[in-house]
């Protein structure tokens, strides 16, 4: 047995060299993409959990922390690129265990073997040159590249990196379909929890005990809540009533970093009320329409836009909102139920990218809409094969929206204010499904989670059945 740890990489070596090969062609200055570190607790030796920067990874990084990667203009990939791996200390096997050699680490990211050097050295390999840098938000790497007088990467760098990641290739598409199973089974033990269950938490524990046994971390802070209506709520405090509804928004990233985000809602006691399985019927008429919408060369907003206009017709046959279903969308009206974004890209994180800001999310000469609701679409790109994204319509009951005058007034003539209220003192909460899909050149999209059940029966039917 050897002592040598394995190296987790996601794609073949010679991936690697072709990405950075590209992302060199792209550049005119050297480009230094770190890994980041694990932030400490109260002190360096008791660290969260190591996750080094998507980018880092893309572009072949081995999981190491205080690493980085060293990218020459016009490098085809291996001559010219540069792995900076922090130099061991003797103390560190002792604590840490013992970290891969130059030579595993030269072959797992497709660089020569004198393509790993010490990270002692960066400084001295850009000494009086210009050069770019990509540093995830970590305290003690931020500082690293301001010493070392490094420039933050501009919005051309930016972009390179960004058309690259936009398209998945088939060794990422593995890896999200890996995290899309785990991630279902997480959800069928989340559906199966809440049956035995009383707890919110009972439910969290059941999706993260199934994370941690396939060797995953959550993608996100899990979301699993009776008040759905707190769109990112946090924490599960609350104890789960008969006739509320639990929203379980939760994915996990496999251990190459690729990540899952599926949102299911279920009725805690496996019966839907009639209300209930209306806003659930139309929501999941908004998620299949605008899932089924998602070809190359549609423009996302139009997806959210008809995911919006389905949403006002539910809301229309519910007697919520009075009026033309289209018109009620142009006006924006369901941003008063439904006050998201149909979704955003997913990757790498689970918000892939959003580190970039809209630079990613928005093509060139798009910005976001002000409106409320409009203003929160974190994607406006036409949608090219490759591309993968979640698509996550909801319906929600919100006491601080309704709250607001400046958002119901102007739509007062369109609302049915007292059953709002109704539903409102009847704490229905909210309703969200979501998929992550990727888009194909035909067929329509593929649906990573399409075997984790969206029919309302069939959900139902797995509330308390431990498989
Ligand atoms: N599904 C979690 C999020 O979109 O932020």
């Amino acid at each position: 047995m050897t002592n040598e740890p394995a190296i987790e990489m996601t794609a073949p070596p010679d991936v690697y060299q072709q990405r950075r090969a590209r992302l060199a062609a792209a550049i005119r200055r050297p480009l230094v993409i770190f890994a980041g570190h694990a932030p400490a607790r109260n002190y360096s030796t008791n660290p969260h959990p190591f996750r080094a920067g998507s980018s880092y990874l893309y572009f072949g990084g081995p999981p190491l922390e205080n690493a980085a990667l060293l990218i020459e203009p016009r490098s085809d990939g291996d001559n010219g690129c540069t792995l900076l791996r922090p130099p061991m200390g003797p103390d560190d096997p002792l604590w840490f265990g013992e970290v891969p050699s130059d030579e595993a680490l030269s072959e797992a990211a497709g660089l020569r073997r004198d393509g790993v050097a010490d990270s002692d050295r960066l400084g001295a390999l850009l000494a009086g040159r210009q050069a770019a840098s990509v540093v995830p938000p970590y305290p003690d790497t931020l500082a690293w590249a301001a010493q070392l007088g490094l420039a933050k990467a501009d919005d051309d760098e930016l972009l390179a990196i960004i058309h690259q990641r936009l398209i998945k290739d088939e060794h990422e598409l593995a890896a999200m379909r890996q995290a899309a199973e785990i991630c279902m089974e997480g959800h069928r033990a989340a559906l199966a929890a809440t049956g035995r269950g009383q707890r919110e938490a009972d439910v969290a524990a059941a999706f993260l005990a199934v994370l941690v046994a396939n060797g995953c971390e959550p993608s996100f802070n899990p979301i699993i809540t009776v008040r759905g209506e707190v769109l990112h709520g946090q924490g599960y405090p609350n104890l789960m009533p008969n006739g509320a509804l639990l929203l379980c928004d939760a994915g996990p990233e496999e251990p190459g970093g690729y990540a899952s985000d599926i949102t299911r809602t279920w009725p805690v006691s496996g019966k839907w009320t009639p209300i209930q399985r209306h806003l659930y019927n139309t929501t999941l008429r908004a998620l299949k329409e605008a899932t089924a919408a998602c070809a190359p060369g549609r423009r996302y907003r139009d997806v959210h836009d008809l995911s919006a206009r389905v949403i006002c017709e539910g809301l229309v046959e519910a007697e919520l909102l009075r009026g033309d279903p289209a018109e009620l969308a142009a006006r924006i009206a369901h941003a008063l139920f439904y006050p998201h974004g149909v979704g955003h890209l997913i990757g790498l994180d689970a918000h892939d990218m959003e580190d970039f800001g809209d630079l990613a999310g928005y093509a060139a000469g798009r910005t976001r809409r002000p409106e409320f609701g409009n203003k929160s679409l974190r994607l406006d790109r036409d949608l090219q094969p490759g591309m993968a994204v979640t698509i996550e319509p909801g319906i929600y009951l919100v006491p601080a929206i309704w709250a607001r005058d400046d958002l119901v007034k102007p739509l007062a003539d369109v609302v049915n204010r007292p059953k709002v209220d109704a539903l409102l003192k009847d704490h229905i909460g909210g309703i969200r499904l979501e998929d992550t899909i990727c888009v194909r050149d035909t067929g329509g999209p593929e649906v990573l989670s399409e075997a984790l059940p969206t029919d309302a029966d069939a959900v139902a039917a797995c509330v308390g059945v431990s498989r």
